[in-house]
Formats: structure tokens, sequence, C-alpha cells
């Protein structure tokens, strides 16, 4: 039994790597799919979790991010560039790191989670805020790296960025022996469900699996341009990580939908928040909002019988909750201090 080595490692004959790479890993993925009690209980139906927030900087950004940073690195670019909603820069910035190459990212204004900010300062990123939301940042990311070519842009329309994300489909498939019938995840921008399928397309070319599964995309309600056909000026939700009103792989996500016999939908922030507490609550996962999009899509799915019972459900949780404490805390309660008395302790947990 020997030690995760790392997705590229994992996976290096089904990946783009030259022999000779330098390979910049933080050992990401090789994520848990965990079984979901209640929710199988409560759908019906067999529901995994694959919990992407265990991956080095707490998303699924890193499987990405070994692969667009490695390619860099190796074509002798001396910095990456990025837009983010918070993932991606927290992602390319423990990765350039690591790489000893100068990372730039910009974010738009007031609109990251706390601990993505934390993550992107620590790691020593420039970090440049943008009058604008996600789409103008990328719009910018895109015209500056175009000028100049030492800089990378490590967004996911980076086709490296894709292939190592594909690699999330591999080991669900890997750990199950089978593709699963519905795989549900949340969609910002759009290059992760092109990435899960063309994995699950990949395995079912090569003969590992017999089928693949249908893709179900899932969109924050005020920022759903793929549910509604076009693109949204003014994205707005609470899910701060999908509030992007014109994705990047539109037509990626189109064809993955398509070819698959799967579905947009739309969940509404009351139903994101919704889903994001009976995920902690219930399967003692903690997630930030946007991942609990997956589960929302799954049981509007499963209401409406575009699931059935007895299907086996993938649900991709995108990233970690402690990311996004504010959310977390919104609406508690102060909790007030007690003496140090074990009869206070009794009243407060109303025991007398
Ligand atoms: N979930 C989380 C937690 C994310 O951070 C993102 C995207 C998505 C889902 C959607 O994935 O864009 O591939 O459809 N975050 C990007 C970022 C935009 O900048 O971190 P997608």
């Amino acid at each position: 039994h020997s030690a995760w080595p790392g997705l590229i490692e994992a996976y290096r004959d089904r990946l783009p790597v030259e022999p000779d790479w330098k390979v910049i890993t933080l050992l990401e993925g090789g994520t848990p799919l965990i079984a979901a009690r209640h929710l199988s209980e409560l759908t019906g139906c067999e529901v995994y979790l694959k919990v992407e927030g265990l991956n080095p900087t707490g998303s699924f950004k890193d499987r990405g991010m070994t692969m667009a940073v490695s390619n860099a690195v190796n074509q002798g670019k001396t910095a990456v560039l990025c837009a983010s909603t918070g993932n991606t820069s927290a992602s390319a910035a423990a990765y350039a790191a690591r790489a000893g190459i100068t990372c730039a990212v910009l974010i738009p204004e007031g609109k990251i989670a706390l601990g993505k900010l934390a993550q992107a300062v620590m790691h020593g990123a420039k970090i440049i805020q943008v009058q604008g939301n996600f789409d103008d940042c990328l719009e910018l990311a895109r015209k500056a790296t175009a000028e100049f070519s030492e800089i990378e842009l490590v967004n996911s329309v980076n086709p490296a960025r894709i292939e190592g994300q594909k690699t999330a489909a591999f080991e669900i498939v890997d750990v199950l022996g089978r593709a699963p019938d519905v795989h549900a995840l949340p969609v910002g921008n759009a290059g992760n469900i092109t990435a899960y399928w063309k994995g699950y397309d990949e395995y079912h070319s090569d003969g590992i699996t017999d089928s693949r599964p249908r893709m179900l995309g899932v969109q924050a309600a005020g920022a759903a341009p793929l549910v509604t056909g076009q693109p949204i000026k003014n994205p707005e939700t609470i899910a701060t990580a999908i509030r992007i009103g014109s994705p990047a792989s539109w037509d990626q996500a189109q064809a993955a939908k398509d070819s698959s016999g799967g579905q947009f939908r739309a969940a509404t922030d009351e139903k994101l928040l919704e889903a994001y507490r009976l995920i902690a609550q219930r399967e003692g996962v903690f997630v930030e909002p946007a991942s609990a999009a997956s589960v929302a899509g799954l049981l509007a799915a499963r209401a409406d019988g575009w699931i059935s019972a007895g299907e086996t459900v993938v649900c991709t949780v995108t990233g970690n909750g402690l990311k996004d404490p504010d959310t977390a805390l919104a609406g508690m309660p102060t909790v007030q201090a007690i003496e140090v008395d074990p009869s206070a302790v009794a009243r407060a947990l109303d025991l007398g």
C-alpha cells in the first residue's frame, strides 16, 4: 500500500504530460467518494459525495492547477494570471508559490469569500480587485495575457486545466467499478462539467465503462445563463463562487448536457442554503454554498422524477465550507459565555 502520488503520477498515461517535465504538485486528487446515507434514504437513490474540498487548497481547482502550472513552468513561463471568484486564485497562488513563479489574480470587487482571499494573500499572490464581476475579470485576464507571452492564463479556458480536472471522473469510476447513472455538479464558468464529461467519455471510449452518466449541471437561479439560454449581465447569488453570467465553456457544457441526455437546472439561493445546511448537518460534510448546488439539483430532479429511485448518483461538492465562514455564521445568534461552573453548563443544556 503506497501513498497517493498526486493525480499527474496516478493518471500520467491519460494526461498530456511530457516524460521530462518537472511536476508541480501538492499531491492533489485522490479525494474521498463518501456514501451519503441520509441523502440516499431521502431520495431512494444510491448517493455519493465526491468531496473536492479535501484537495490541498480546499477545492477541485487544484486538479487543474497542477497541470496548468506544471505546463507553464515547463514552457518557461515566469508568471501565471487568472480571473477568479476565489478558489482559482487560491489554487493558482499556492501552485505558483510552490513553483517559485509570480501569480497575479483579478477578483471581482467585494465578492469573494474571506477564506479564499486569505489563501491568495498568504501564498503571496499579487491581488488586483476589479470594479466589475467575474466575467469582466476574465475578459481583462484574456486581454492582458494575449499581450504578454511570458504570462500564462490559468483559467479553465487553458486546456491543461480541463485535462487535470477530468481525473475526478476517473477516480469515481475506479472506486465504484462503473459509471454512475447521474453526475450532479455546480456550474459557473462551465470548465468542470466539461472536464468531468471528458473523463467519463474517455473511460467509455476505451471500454473501461459500458455507460456514461447523465450530466446534471446546476446553476444559481440569479446566475443561470445555461438554463435561460442567454448570458446574464448582472449575475447575483449568495454562492459567490458561481456568480458568473457568461460561462467561457458554454458550448462544451451544452455538448456535455446534450450527448449525455443531461439537464441544466437552476436552484434559488434559498434552496442552495437549505442543501448547504443539510449536507453539513446530516452528512457531516462542510461545503461552501456553491458546492451545495449539486445536492439541491439532485433533490429537485428526484422530486420531479427526472432521477428515479434506485439510480446511482454522484454529487460533486466542489469546495470546503471553511472558505466562507461569513455565510456559515450569518443569522447565528451570538453565543453567550457562561460562568466557570458545572451548574451553568447544565442550565445551558436545559438540564435544570
Ligand atoms: N464550485 C466552486 C466552489 C467553484 O469555485 C466554482 C468555480 C464552481 C463550482 C464552478 O466551476 O466554473 O468550472 O463551472 N470557481 C471559479 C473560480 C470560477 O474562480 O474559483 P466551473
